[in-house]
């Protein structure tokens, strides 16, 4: 495996290259007028090639939603980081709008998707075109023999190189890892693997191996054919229930097919990068060219002590959306690539890794204090006067207490809570359940004052009262004056923001059973098709969600 150019640890160095123009211009002007984004915005996922269809990931958030708030809150050449960076949605967008984007990860598949979706080494696609007609060349006539019969699989896996069969994760259905794939699947991957590492341009392997990579994730015993759908049409389970379940019947999709339909998807991104990178180049004042060894960074660090690594007050924007609780344990997931690409996974970052549950048993106190503290090293790298927002969503009231009340010990002030419902994945999840899940998100911005305040504590008397008589008058005022139907996201993310103005957040529990019984006791009830809640006898003639956010 190539290490590509721009994978550097060296982030003080990276940040301190500051260039002159844009360093007056932030002294300068201040932000603090900056208009925070107060509504939501439709998620069209669709829409990036370079995102989508590349390679499955556990979360991902939508590129044009997260390109908005890079450009509301950043500026051209400013530092940009991601310190829970997945498959680098922030730091792409960030760099592909002229940006300097640091991208942090403890999970070094993630790291490998980001870095090789926004390398832009390449002078054009063409020599990645050309190295995948060498992978065809060299593998799909042995392709088709093993397919063709078990026993020549089975001949190719004594002189094909494979990974060593290591023990799964302990809540998966198979023991070892050779247990996820027939004979043929296991051979056609290391034959594919063998030919692709034989490749000299470090930039062009690593495109394949995306691509490869991207494979895996079809042509193993966890991948599940969508109903009535083509047979290709679906998804694992490691990243539909996040866990290591094997198809009661398993199908084996053609090798040489699915890697190629990866191909495509990984060449439609490249073109898209490369295509931003022209375009950057061909304008004629433009300010600045685009160059990934320059432009992205990528480290691999806890996001709770990153700021040992990065100098304090050097960061412009953080866009972040760390691990929401114990839903999905990346590292032990993420085992199946890691392993195969050669990513050694130390104890170190298991220890650190910010979820609740796992191999580990992480406890709820050790997510709690991991998040704690990746905040506070975020606020302490973002400059004064700089803006930073954080994705989450979780029935756990605590947790959105850890982030506030973090937040502001810092100084941050809080100007806009905005949820974020509607997206494809959130409609799945819907379609499957109901009032009681909660599947979009809430963006929480906040704003680092130039000079540092005692901490905002929130305003209110509340935290000396009875809890529960707390939240039913929290019901009752997030729902007056409000609008025909809403979601329960909405609802729920509306409680929260006035249940910490009124002190409460942290000292209250709030189960959906709960939460359905405090609505339909006042008489709302829950249409499974729209995903609102409504009245009959209440029509005020708004529509859209309640107002969330007041300052
Ligand atoms: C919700 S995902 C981020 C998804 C990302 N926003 C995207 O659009 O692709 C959270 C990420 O945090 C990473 N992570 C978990 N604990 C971490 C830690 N302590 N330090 C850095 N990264 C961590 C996980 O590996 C995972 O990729």
């Amino acid at each position: 495996m190539s290490e590509a150019a721009n994978h550097d640890s060296r982030g003080t160095r990276f940040l301190s290259r500051n260039d002159e123009m844009h360093l007056q211009q932030t002294k300068v002007k201040s932000r603090a007028g900056i208009e925070p984004i107060l509504n939501a915005i439709p998620a069209a996922r669709q829409g990036d090639a370079r995102h989508y269809g590349v390679h499955p990931y556990f979360t991902r958030r939508p590129g044009n939603v997260v390109r908005a708030y890079i450009e509301r809150y950043s500026r051209e050449g400013d530092v940009v980081l991601d310190p829970f960076g997945g498959t680098g949605v922030t730091a792409i967008e960030a760099m592909l709008l002229g940006r300097r984007a640091v991208h942090n990860d403890l999970n070094p598949f993630a790291n490998f998707i980001a870095r090789t979706i926004a390398d832009t080494t390449l002078p054009s696609t063409f020599p990645l075109r050309e190295a995948f007609e060498r992978v065809e060349e060299a593998c799909r006539g042995p392709l088709r023999e093993i397919e063709a019969d078990e026993a020549a699989a089975k001949k190719c896996l004594e002189g094909t190189p494979l990974p060593e069969n290591i023990r799964l994760p302990r809540d998966s259905d198979a023991e070892h890892f050779f247990d996820l794939f027939t004979p043929q699947q296991l051979a056609g991957l290391a034959l594919l693997k063998q030919a692709i590492d034989r490749e000299p341009d470090g930039s062009v392997r690593d495109a394949l191996l995306l691509a490869w990579s991207a494979s895996i994730a079809k042509l193993n015993k966890t991948f599940l054919s969508a109903k009535g759908r083509a047979a290709s049409r679906g998804g694992s389970s490691i990243f539909s229930i996040y866990r290591y379940k094997l198809a009661s019947q398993w199908v084996e999709l053609p090798i040489w097919e699915t890697f190629q339909g990866r191909f495509a998807n990984v060449l439609a991104a490249k073109k898209e990068v490369l295509q931003c990178r022209l375009f950057r180049e061909r304008r004629s004042n433009g300010p600045r060219t685009l160059d990934s060894r320059r432009d992205f960074l990528v480290l691999s660090h806890d996001a709770a002590t990153i700021d040992r690594i990065l100098e304090p007050n050097s960061v412009d924007y953080i866009f972040t959306d760390p691990p929401y609780g114990g839903f999905i344990t990346y590292l032990d997931l993420s085992v199946l690539w890691n392993h195969w690409l050669g990513f050694p996974i130390s104890e170190e970052a298991r220890e650190q890794e910010t979820i609740v549950g796992g191999e580990r048993n992480h406890t709820e106190q050790h997510y709690k204090e991991s998040l704690a503290k990746s905040i506070r090293s975020s606020i302490r790298l973002l400059r004064p006067d700089r803006w930073l927002s954080i994705v989450f969503q979780h029935w756990d009231l605590s947790y959105f207490s850890t982030i506030l009340e973090t937040a502001c010990e810092q100084g941050a002030q809080l100007k806009a809570a905005i949820t974020q419902t509607g997206d494809v994945i959130w409609s799945m999840h819907k379609k499957k359940n109901s009032a009681s899940v909660l599947a979009g998100e809430m963006i929480i911005t906040f704003y680092k004052p130039r000079l540092a305040r005692a901490p905002q504590a929130p305003g209110g008397d509340v935290a000396v009262r009875e809890p529960s008589a707390v939240l039913s008058e929290v019901f009752d005022i997030c729902l007056e004056n409000g609008v025909d139907g809403f979601t329960s996201e909405a609802l729920f993310n509306r409680l929260v923001i006035e249940l910490w103005h009124r002190r409460a957040l942290g000292c209250l529990a709030l189960d959906r059973r709960e939460f359905v019984s405090h609505l339909e006791r006042r008489g709302w009830t829950y249409n499974p098709r729209t995903h609102l809640w409504s009245r009959v006898d209440k029509k005020t003639g708004k529509s859209g969600e309640p107002m969330l956010f007041r300052q």
